[in-house]
Parts: structure tokens; sequence; C-alpha cells
């Protein structure tokens, strides 16, 4: 919102960096922490009452949401401030104009911006045009929001993830990238049991590996769910994903059944971002078991990003 007013003073004005929440990898394990207190914080009821009052967050959706869009509309609302859906289709974008022009007109009158889409691309974009923050809530690429509430969840139900085990089993997708990224931040032990074909991104892997963190890739669920504190998957088609026979095929071994939650630690946890698709990637039996925390992890959508929103805006 600073520019050449013709009035000299432009040079007197203090830029803050924005506090951009596009990818767990690009954000302080501090900050990360700090937003999942926040979280906490709001849950239980010791939050600040209304910290967003008159701010407004613009919300914009190529792909279709439940969770996303109704925790966001409800958080924001808690948090005193306001919403606005913008559905891709019913916008300007969605007829050719760019995603920084946009950006740019958003920014003169929201507070924040959160993203949608299939192209991380568009989220840079956004993000490197706007002048308020931009949230990532969901591009094919990662699911921040999602993992921060995964984390909160995890830590409710078995304390600090730090140093534990968490067995990723099925389609190397967002959700599993984004489970990678938090491993580094947030120091946990990591296991990909993905079919070759639908491995996470070698570059993602080696990034890990150059930070220090301690993943390894198998194409065994056995192997990956063996002492596991934790069982996660998700659905094997995600959104943007051809479906397909093939695809089934390939991922037909790593279905998350009882089998497969008996071979990970007693007390281990089954974890699923939803929506769920229950004889596919898991069963009903788990998803519906004792060891199932997936309700939990849906409401932590709501406290978690809280968390993030006053990071971002408070
Ligand atoms: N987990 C999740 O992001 O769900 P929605 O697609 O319903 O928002
Ligand atoms: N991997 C899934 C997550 C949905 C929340 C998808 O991108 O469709």
């Amino acid at each position: 919102m600073c520019g050449d007013n013709g009035t000299g003073l432009e040079g007197s004005v203090i830029m803050t960096e924005l506090k951009h929440f596009l990818d767990l990898d690009l954000i302080d394990a501090v900050d990360l922490r700090q937003m999942i207190q926040l979280g906490v914080n709001f849950k239980n009821g010791s939050g600040e009452n209304e910290p967003l009052a008159g701010k407004s967050l613009a919300m914009i959706f190529e792909k279709p949401s439940t969770r996303t869009r109704v925790s966001f509309e409800v958080g924001m609302k808690q948090l005193g401030g306001k919403t606005i859906v913008l559905n891709h289709d019913d916008m300007q974008i969605g007829r050719g104009e760019t995603i920084a022009d946009t950006a740019r007109v958003l920014s003169r009158y929201v507070d924040a911006i959160m993203l949608r889409t299939n192209h991380p691309d568009k989220l840079e974009e956004l993000a490197h045009h706007a002048t308020v923050p931009v949230i990532n809530a969901l591009t094919d690429r990662s699911h921040p929001c999602q993992l921060m509430a995964d984390v909160m969840t995890f830590e409710e139900h078995r304390g600090s993830i730090a140093g534990r085990k968490i067995a990723w089993v099925g389609d190397g997708n967002n959700m599993a990238v984004t489970w990678l990224h938090a491993a580094t931040k947030f120091n946990f032990e990591l296991i990909l049991a993905c079919p070759e074909e639908l491995s996470i991104p070698r570059s993602e892997i080696d990034r890990a590996l150059a930070s220090g963190t301690q993943v390894t890739e198998t194409t065994d669920p056995a192997e990956a769910v063996s002492g596991a504190d934790c069982v996660v998957t998700d659905t094997w088609v995600s959104m943007g994903d051809q479906p397909g026979e093939r695809r089934h095929r390939l991922l037909e071994p790593y279905r998350v059944d009882q089998g497969i939650m008996e071979k990970a630690s007693a007390d281990a946890i089954f974890m699923h971002c939803l929506p769920a698709h229950r004889g596919e990637e898991v069963t009903s039996a788990v998803l519906e078991g004792k060891q199932s925390v997936v309700w939990d992890e849906a409401e932590n959508r709501l406290h978690a990003q809280k968390g993030i929103l006053v990071w971002c805006l408070g």
C-alpha cells in the first residue's frame, strides 16, 4: 500500500515484512510452535477475546472444500473478524484477470487473502503481489493448515511429537509432502510407504535430508508402520488427479486396515485429513475404530487456524 503519492513522504514509511503462511518449510519452527500454542489457548478458552475485530479475510477457492472453508469462516468470526468467500469461477480471474492484479486489488480491501488452488505457482504469485498476508489453503504441492491441526491433534493425544515415529501409507501426495515439511520443523521421524510410481518428489526428500530430517522411504507398508506412534493416510485420488484403474491397482496394497494397525505400536493413533473413502485408502473399521482421532483432527482445523490467523494478522 506504499507508493509514490507525490508528498515525498514515501521514503519515511516503515515497511514491515508480511507474515505469509505459504508452506511449513518457509516458516521458522519457533513461529509454527507459537501458532500451535495460540490454537491450544483458543481451544481451552484462554485465548485473547476477539483479537481480529475489524479485520477481513478473502477466501478464494479454485477447488471444493468443506473443512477448510467452514473452519476458516467460523474461526475468523470467533476472532471478531469477517470473511468473504470467493469462488474462482465467479471472479474476474475466471475470465483472465491476472493473479497479480487480483492480489493488488484485494489488498486494498481486505487484511488477508487465502487461496486454494491446483498450482503452487499461483499462490507464490499472489503472495508476491499482495500487500497483505497470504494463506495457503491447499495446493497440489502442500496443505500446511491441515498439518498444523495434525500436529496439535497428535500432541493432544500422545504428548510432544518430537522424536516420535509417524508412518505415512499411501499416495505420495500433497499431504505426504507436508508431513515431510512438518517432520523437519517439529523434529519427528517420518517413514513414507508409497508405491514407487507415486512416491513424493525426490527434490523434497533431498531437501529434508539436507536439513537433517529423519525420513525413510519404503514400498512396504508393514515395514513402515512397525513400531509407529501414528499411522496416516489420505485419499488415493486427490483433487486434480486423474482417477483410473491403474492408480487403484498400485495403491491397493497400501489400504490401512486392522492388520496394518496391529503392526504399529500398541497405542498408535490413526489420522486422516478427510474426506475419507472407506474401503479404499482405509477400512471403515479403522476409521471408526478406537485408534482413530480423525474427528478431533477435523475439529482442530478450527483451533489451529485461529492460531495461524492471529500470527498472520495479530
Ligand atoms: N481436509 C480438508 O482440507 O478438507 P476440505 O477439502 O473439506 O477443506
Ligand atoms: N490430498 C487431498 C487432500 C484433501 C484435503 C487433495 O488434494 O484432494
